[in-house]
């Protein structure tokens, strides 16, 4: 059941679309609209623009936008209903559960109920005889029996149908079981367990749902780590292990580190701000979400070459996503998990002293970059220098750049007036580089021909153009909407995508709903939405709107006679010759 017009006007006159990006988003006022870097691509300079008196947002940078409900949908990663349930709460909105679920939340809440029962049939099967060996598993690793149950831990029995059996056992189909990747589908066509004698760590949302699990194998086979794929309740890259324990902990401060094992260490260690991703290098969207629950991430990974790699990345999406970050370097080469047990009773205390020592990233990076140089030869240490200047220049905090200078010339005995100088010079470089990139990029993502909504624009431009013009008058001046809607009938629509967006604003006209894009929203996909905050954004208000609306009206009525090339083809000499002198006629 859809949910009614009323209901999303009134959530709309609750809502500030400023408001609600402002949670996500450091927006500036610019203008009539406010900006800020977008959270949907990585950028140095704000393309991300909200409008607040026209309720919605678009990025130049990347082409997403929208209104408000499709906003929390992409960040918060819902479906249409979600995002309105949500927005509604934060308005102190009631909204009767029951009618609005549509067939996906119905489906979603299914797979959490098999997770939940595929969860406590892996942990049962630790203290039966088929999961003594994993149980025994455990307990060599270090772990407690405390441990365990905090983290739910779990077996896979080998048989590929016990877990299967089970679940039908409670209810559940197999298209379920399949859906939330529990099973997998034989060629015959029966469905057989995922999972198979692997001790398991059960993936946990923020709200308690069992989303994923990740399962270890206990030998030397290969994948080490099995891992649930994406399904309708999860998505890799945007979930973090133990973060629904770890962000009552955080205190400003997560840690993050590579493994379930370092995360399960550390929290029994009692050091429980630790999450890990999920078998992926960390995502931008991971880092939003960290920002959400602190300001520092202390980044804990292998001290190993690909650790070191992993570290770097992380390092820039984390600054992206204006985190402080520390760097944790575990001595010896090993991961947290080893160094807490190697050092037993003394384990934590030592890896807090680790913490009180770990450096910041931009010295991680100065001493990355200086182990590549041998400072004793003069030309080796001007490069040093020169490439310690530029990666000064990319840092935003002007403070911050002036420690490291000065502790650069002290550390190397040169003249620190010099060094900024050079440090100044590579900022002007990055800011023209980036001016280039964006341009680059808006041109590719902006250009008709790379429209992949509207297809047919590219080869319809002049009536495309009119078509979106018209539509922009009708959601931005509401005082033209009935000019348009009775001279222009949807067959006149020549783009099938922009007739699309007309029919179903018309449509809201003659149920007397409101056309503002938030209305309408419902009715398209998250990319379909992007387009059309794309028409809006760029078409101005206009002053007189009724005139505006008949020139656009004019031009869709001239493209509209036309002929199209399938109608040249197949037409005889006869229409061709009139249609030939109707253009002569026009062009005099
Ligand atoms: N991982 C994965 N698939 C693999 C290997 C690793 O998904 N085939 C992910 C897991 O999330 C794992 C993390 O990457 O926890 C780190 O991998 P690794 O360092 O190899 O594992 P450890 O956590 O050290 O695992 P263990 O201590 O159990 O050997
Ligand atoms: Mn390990």
């Amino acid at each position: 059941m859809p949910i009614p017009q009323e209901f999303i006007q009134e959530l709309k006159s609750r809502t500030d679309i400023v408001d609600v990006i402002s949670s996500y988003v450091n927006l500036k006022k610019a203008g009539r609209n406010m900006v800020g870097l977008c959270p949907f691509h990585t950028e140095k300079t704000p393309s991300f623009n909200v409008s607040r008196e026209n309720e919605f947002f678009h990025c130049f940078g990347c082409g997403v936008g929208g209104d408000v409900i499709t906003f929390v949908r992409r960040i918060e990663n819902l479906d249409y209903i979600d995002a309105v349930k949500f927005l509604a709460q934060r308005a102190g909105m009631s909204m009767p559960e029951k009618d609005f679920d549509s067939g996906i939340t119905n489906l979603k809440n299914r797979i959490y109920e098999a997770n939940r029962e595929a969860a406590r049939f892996y942990h049962k099967q630790l203290y039966t005889p088929q999961g003594k060996e994993a149980l025994e598993y455990l307990r060599k690793r270090g772990l407690t029996e405390k441990t365990i149950i905090h983290f739910g831990l779990g077996y896979s029995p080998q048989s590929r149908f016990e877990l299967v059996n089970h679940l039908k056992s409670k209810g559940f189909s197999q298209q379920e079981m399949i859906q939330a990747n529990l099973a997998n589908l034989s060629q015959k066509n029966y469905p057989f367990d995922r999972f198979s004698d692997r001790v398991m760590f059960p993936i946990i949302d923020l709200r308690g749902n069992v989303i994923a699990f990740g399962g270890r194998i206990m030998s030397d086979i290969k994948p080490k780590y099995l891992n649930t794929s994406d399904t309708p309740v999860f998505n890799k890259s945007r979930n973090l292990f133990a973060l629904q324990f770890a962000k009552n902990k955080a205190n400003g401060q997560l840690i993050l580190v590579e493994g379930y094992m370092d995360v399960i260490a550390l929290h029994q260690a009692g050091i429980e701000n630790a999450v890990a991703t999920l078998g992926t290098s960390l995502t931008t969207e991971q880092a939003i979400v960290l920002k959400r629950y602190c300001d520092e991430v202390v980044v804990c990974y292998d001290a190993d070459q690909a650790g070191q790699k992993a570290t770097a990345r992380a390092i820039s999406i984390l600054r992206e996503a204006g985190l402080r970050i520390r760097i944790l370097t575990v001595p010896d080469g090993k991961d947290p998990d080893e160094y807490i047990k190697n050092h037993g009773e003394q384990g934590t205390a030592r890896f807090r002293m680790l913490l009180e020592k770990s450096g910041s990233d931009v010295r991680f990076q100065l001493d990355t970059l200086r182990k590549r140089y041998n400072i004793d030869l003069t030309e080796q240490r001007v490069e040093y220098l020169t490439q310690a200047s530029r990666l000064l220049a990319g840092l935003d905090n002007s403070i911050e750049q002036n420690v490291y200078l000065s502790e650069l010339a002290q550390e190397l005995n040169v003249d620190k007036a010099a060094l900024k100088n050079q440090m100044h010079r590579y900022e002007r470089q990055n800011r023209r580089d980036h001016q280039k990139r964006e341009q680059r990029y808006i041109q590719e993502h902006i250009s008709a021909r790379n429209d992949k909504i509207n297809n047919e624009k590219f080869y319809n431009l002049r009536a495309a153009n009119a078509e979106e013009a018209l539509l922009a008058l009708i959601m931005l001046n509401p005082d033209a909407a009935d000019t348009v809607f009775s001279g222009v009938s949807k067959e006149q629509f020549i783009t099938s995508f922009n007739r699309k967006v007309y029919e179903i604003l018309k449509k809201h006209a003659m149920q007397g709903g409101e056309f503002s894009l938030t209305d309408i929203s419902g009715e398209f996909s998250n990319d379909e939405v992007s387009s059309i905050a794309k028409i809006l954004a760029s078409h101005p208000r206009e002053n007189d709107a009724v005139q505006a609306a008949r020139e656009y009206m004019q031009v869709l009525a001239e493209e509209n006679e036309k002929m199209s090339p399938e109608q040249i083809a197949q037409a005889d000499t006869q229409t061709l010759m009139e249609q030939l002198q109707k253009l002569k006629e026009k062009k005099k």
